[in-house]
């Protein structure tokens, strides 16, 4: 079986939305296997996002990340990497497919970072690495 990791993002957890985050998790069937609420120091999160180091949106999306506390989530099942990127939806909000976590419960803020709710890992190296940076 297959892990990934999964951020409930500040937006989410400020906007009292993790448990129907969780809820649908759950729904689709994958497994908890570890679950913590963490408040990541900006070394963490260069570690995480060291693949857009120097992109436009990347300091805004430190500071987003370190506005408050994100649930970190090592989640299992087969095929759960791509099974909770298509959960998750499209990377913007506004676009996102209805029926999806993004899609159903985020929005454009006017914001110089998308605040999208979620993180979900990209691939079984991605899930490795920052398992191991979250947990
Ligand atoms: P994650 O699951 O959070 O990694 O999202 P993703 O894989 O769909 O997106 P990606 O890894 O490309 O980008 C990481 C995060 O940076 C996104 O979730 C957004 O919060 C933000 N972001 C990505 N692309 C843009 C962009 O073009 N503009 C802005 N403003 N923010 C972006
Ligand atoms: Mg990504």
């Amino acid at each position: 079986t297959e892990e990934t990791l999964v951020l409930v993002k500040p937006d989410g957890v400020a906007r009292g939305l993790t448990g129907a985050i969780l809820a649908r998790i759950e729904a689709k069937g994958y497994a908890l296997v570890d679950l913590r609420l963490v408040e990541p120091d900006r070394g963490r999160l260069e570690q995480h996002y060291a693949e857009h180091e120097g992109k436009p949106f990347y300091e805004p999306l430190l500071e987003f990340m370190m506005s408050g506390p994100s649930v970190a989530i090592r989640l299992a099942g087969n095929r759960v990497i791509e099974g909770f990127r298509s959960l998750a939806g499209a990377t913007d909000p506004t676009t996102a497919a209805p029926g999806t976590i993004r899609g159903d419960l985020g929005r454009d803020w006017g914001l110089r970072v998308q605040q999208n709710l979620v993180h979900g890992s990209d691939s079984p190296e991605s899930a490795a690495r920052e398992l191991d940076i979250w947990f």
